[in-house]
């Protein structure tokens, strides 16, 4: 099955808001839960401070008519059909005690939710780096690299922005509006109704000039991640680019996709900044409305009557500490529908963005089937061999039975032999047919023949990268699918067609190979690949440092490093693919005699265009559009005066 693309950017999955709020739930249950208890009753005590100022206002207006202090005589009241029998003091008292508690739980919310969103981010990267090691070497075949890494970006990025914002402030503006808009509808009906067709209006203004805004946030988000890919093309290109002078065509690139990321981001931010103050102006509408509206109450009786619903008759002083506190809460609710509809962008954009991130955990993990492993043994005097914990580098497979319980050891080898197989990166098209190969212990098979002719994918196969689509590989008479990767991709020593090199000094991307390995074996391995006197001349000779994958480096000095990597590995079988294809002939000796100093009674496969690095091996495979053509020693394939002879002359070029 071919594997799922990375999701079009923009585009969100079903389930995706569920998932998410399910992974942070899972991680900080009690810290999202005193969160939202914040949340809320910072909500409550907003709602509170609007009526208590209703209270007031009818204390003070209360106690005046009726001769009283209202500052030190407590007045007796009903707001809302509640008695309330206190001093305007103790009220502006109990409204900072309120107040002071709101801007503490606003305070800790935040901070905890910053917390939480760094923490969450942290675990989220986490877990897709790890996800990401284990995926099949076909997964970065088949997606671009630049696309990967604007997962850990641009997509995460996203998350944040909901985790630390749109999530909190929905869940504010929602029970913001819902507590205003119930207190509301206990003060007066006929002054809701004018809330209720203003927020429909807001509505309208969110859903059209919001929607357009959320379009081309979108489009903005996916503008910057060209850009970003353009660049990162043109500093990897850089040299190639200088080279042919494309400094020019490379700007005008550049001008164009930096013209559309400057075309969204405009339309977005004038969509996003316009609905703003739209709703802002049909909250100002709204409140002159609704007081208005509160006028028209008090002055037509009938209309008094019809407005209120627990409390028909009362004083006109009563109605204003009412339309005093409900003003208060429609200034909550307009701003908080304002809110609201901030998010859906937000919103919007970070579900695209969990998507893709959710989309690179969802992809299925490289199968390891394997059961058999490696193990260090111990040779007793009468042959047998025994399993030990102490590093002897002497190895075995031990290969439990489950049929009968019994463990049996196999000593490593490096008898290895493909039989009959045929390999496809792609189900249309067979790139190897009917491969077989016999290498026994300490044999050193070659493969040579034109590019693309399949000698790398051989290599791909046997350290598993692929697995085959028919015939057979076995490792010391083992199927090697039986084999643990880790512990198959252990006993090999392998140096890949292309050098990688990682930050850090020369020891530690030597040690790479093997990291228990002591400083003298890195010395020794140095010296086999021919590497040490290189290495002894840089400034800090092995703890010089190498960044950008050795670009302190040559090609061929890298390429010597890798061998000496692969050397410190000490494996049973080592796979060398064009490892000397940049050094020089004179060095390639050397790094020849060292190899083959190393490689006493262990299997060795080697690729080299360069004939003369490959004519003392034991067996020469000729390869042409993954076929084995011919094979044989160097002087039998001489003899035969076939492909292999016309190459060494020079009187042929394989296709
Ligand atoms: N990851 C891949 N996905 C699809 N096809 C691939 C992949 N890698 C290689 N191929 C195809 O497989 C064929 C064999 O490639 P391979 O790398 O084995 O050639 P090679 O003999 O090592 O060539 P060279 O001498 O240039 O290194 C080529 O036709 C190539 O296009
Ligand atoms: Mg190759």
């Amino acid at each position: 099955m071919p594997p799922v693309r990375i999701r079009e950017r923009g585009k969100t999955k079903k389930g995706t808001l569920k998932r998410l709020i399910k992974e942070l739930f899972k991680r900080f249950p009690a810290q999202l839960i005193v969160s939202a208890l914040c949340i809320i009753f910072n909500i409550f005590a907003n709602v509170c401070s609007s009526l208590f100022m209703g209270v007031v206002t009818l204390t003070l207006s209360t106690g005046i008519q009726n001769g009283l202090n209202p500052l030190v005589d407590p007045v007796p009241v009903k707001y809302l059909g509640i008695p309330i029998n206190t001093t305007v003091t103790n009220l502006i008292i109990a409204l900072v005690i309120i107040y002071t508690i709101g801007v503490f739980a606003s305070w800790f919310w935040n901070r905890t939710m910053a917390i939480v969103t760094q923490k969450f981010m942290n675990v989220f990267r986490k877990a897709m780096f790890n996800h990401m090691q284990d995926l099949p070497i076909r997964y970065f075949d088949t997606h671009a690299h630049g696309a990967i890494m604007s997962l850990y970006t641009n997509d995460i990025d996203t998350i944040r922005q909901f985790i630390s914002q749109a999530l909190p402030t929905t869940l504010s503006a929602g029970l913001a509006i819902i507590f205003s808009f119930t207190v509301m509808m206990m003060q007066s009906i006929w002054m809701t109704l004018v809330v209720i067709f203003c927020a429909f209006l807001m509505l309208l203004n969110t859903i059209i000039i919001g929607g357009r805004a959320s379009k081309y946030f979108i489009k903005q988000q996916i503008q910057v991640s060209v850009v970003e890919g353009d660049i990162e093309e043109t500093i990897q290109g850089l040299k190639v680019i200088k080279v042919f002078s494309h400094e020019e065509k490379s700007k005008q690139t550049f001008d164009l996709k930096n013209e559309q990321l400057r075309k969204h981001a405009t339309s977005a931010n004038i969509a996003g900044n316009t609905m703003m103050p739209i709703n802002g102006n049909i909250g100002n509408f709204m409140y002159v409305l609704t007081a208005i509206m509160g006028v028209l109450i008090l002055v037509i009786p009938g209309f008094k009557n019809l407005s209120l619903t627990s409390y028909r008759e009362i004083a006109a002083a009563d109605f204003y500490s009412i339309i005093t506190s409900f003003l208060m809460l429609s200034r909550m609710f307009s701003n908080n529908v304002n809110n609201f509809s901030q998010q859906v962008t937000f919103i919007v954009m970070g579900m695209a963005g969990a998507s893709r991130c959710f989309d690179l955990l969802d992809e299925q993990q490289e199968k390891d089937e394997g059961y058999v492993e490696l193990c260090h043994i111990k040779k007793n005097l009468d042959g047998s061999i025994e399993e030990t914990s102490e590093k002897t580098r002497d190895f075995a497979w031990k290969h439990f039975h489950k049929a009968d319980g019994t463990t049996t050891y196999t000593e490593v080898k490096g008898d290895i032999v493909l039989t009959d197989v045929d390999f496809a990166y792609n189900p249309d098209k067979t790139i190897l047919h009917n491969i077989s190969i016999y290498a026994h212990p300490g044999q050193k098979i070659a493969f040579v023949g034109a590019t693309g002719a399949g000698k790398t994918t051989i290599t791909n196969l046997l350290n598993r990268f692929y697995d085959i689509a028919d015939g057979k590989i076995r490792y010391d008479g083992i199927n090697i699918n039986k084999i643990k990767k880790d512990d198959l991709r252990h006993s090999l020593g392998i140096v890949l067609q292309e050098t990688n090199l990682f930050t850090g000094t020369v020891m530690e991307n030597i040690r790479y190979g093997r990291l228990d390995a002591t400083d003298e074996e890195v010395y020794e391995a140095a010296k086999i690949a021919n590497a040490y006197d290189f290495i002894t001349r840089l400034p800090q000779g092995f703890n010089t440092m190498l960044s950008g994958d050795g670009a302190n480096l040559s090609q061929g000095q890298r390429q010597l490093l890798s061998i000496a990597r692969a050397a410190v590995a000490d494996a049973p079988v080592m796979i060398l693919d064009e490892a000397t294809s940049s050094i020089d002939t004179r060095t390639e000796k050397l790094v020849q005699d060292g190899m083959d100093k190393l490689m006493k009674g262990r299997t060795v496969f080697v690729i080299a265009h360069r004939l003369s690095t490959v004519q003392n091996s034991n067996a020469i495979m000729v390869l042409d559009h993954g076929r084995i053509i011919e094979r044989g020693t160097h002087d039998d394939l001489i003899a035969q005066k076939g492909v292999y002879y016309q190459l060494y002359t020079g009187a042929f070029e394989l296709e």
